[in-house]
């Protein structure tokens, strides 16, 4: 697990940038709006709910720096001309943070297809398709920024939440090839994994196909807050770090993977709550 730095830290490494967020009307996607806008960033705000886009909005500094583009990522169709529009009005992007995500709340058992399909065409295909899309305009300016929110559980899997951690799980795969495909193109990419950050995700983590949990549960009520973990994460990213753990003592999850990884199968069924 490489976490070192890929290029020297640099002051004031936002002002004036293009940083286009996906799920951005919630949660991490939200709070790192609020702290990119801080910094001097100029935004891109994507998500389904408009409304609650305006209020992000609202809250960031220099409203008027921002614009929001309304996004299903799941509507691959549309992530080109998604993409024009930010063009036509910022002529370019410097950073793109491929955050948007949905959660799981039951076992393989009670899951069916159309759930796990839903699941990995939000957190995996959502962000890959993006990806690709802005790629080439990153390659031929010879610069940019590619930031994937993962998780934890893009490391380790446990009860009830399999198939959300197969699609990170899958994200690890994909954009470790692509790092190492960036190598000497002049394009950074950053891996973030949360652990457990307080937002709505609980609440729309889905229990199938037709279904969501629809509560907050208590891992989520207790969690480092989303303003806290936005702070964190930029501060890593200012220094492209390659890796960024970012939680409370689940963020060592991945080290006594890698460590003891018959201790961590010993112990996920009888330590972690299976609600
Ligand atoms: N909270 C945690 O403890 C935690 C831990 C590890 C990783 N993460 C990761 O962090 C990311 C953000 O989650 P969060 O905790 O901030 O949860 P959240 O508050 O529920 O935010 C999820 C965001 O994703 C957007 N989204 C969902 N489906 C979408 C779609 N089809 N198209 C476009 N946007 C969509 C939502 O916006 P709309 O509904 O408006 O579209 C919302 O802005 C996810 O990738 C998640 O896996 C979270």
């Amino acid at each position: 697990m490489n976490t070192n730095t890929q290029h020297t830290i640099n002051n004031g490494f936002y002002n004036g940038k293009v940083v286009w967020i996906t799920g951005a009307s919630s949660g991490i996607g939200a709070a790192l709006a609020v702290e990119l806008a801080s910094k001097g960033a100029h935004l891109v705000l994507s998500a389904r709910r408009q409304e609650q886009l305006e209020a992000v909005l609202a809250e960031c500094q220099s409203p008027e720096n921002h614009m929001i583009v309304p996004l299903d990522v799941t509507r691959f169709e549309t992530h080109a001309s998604a993409f024009e529009a930010i063009l036509a009005r910022f002529s370019r992007l410097d950073t793109i943070i491929v955050n948007a995500g949905i959660g799981q709340r039951s076992s393989i058992a009670d899951s069916d297809l159309e759930m796990e399909r839903r699941l990995m065409d939000v957190n995996f295909f959502g962000c890959t398709s993006l990806t690709r899309t802005i790629l080439p305009h990153f390659l031929s300016n010879r610069s940019g920024q590619i930031v994937v929110i993962s998780s934890i559980r893009g490391f380790i899997s446990s009860p009830r939440r399999g198939m959300y951690a197969a699609t990170k799980h899958a994200l690890h795969g994909y954009y470790e090839g692509l790092r190492s495909e960036l190598f000497q193109s002049g394009v950074s990419l950053s891996i973030v994994c949360p652990g457990y950050v307080n937002t709505d995700f609980s609440i729309y983590s889905l229990t199938n196909g037709h279904s969501t949990f629809g509560q907050m549960d208590e891992e989520h009520l207790k969690a480092m807050p989303a303003k806290t973990f936005a702070k964190r994460a930029v501060r890593g990213l200012e220094r492209q770090k390659a890796l960024l753990l970012i939680g409370g003592w689940e963020r060592f999850a991945p080290w006594l993977v890698r460590l003891s990884p018959g201790l961590v199968r010993w112990m996920i069924p009888r330590v972690i709550k299976t609600d």
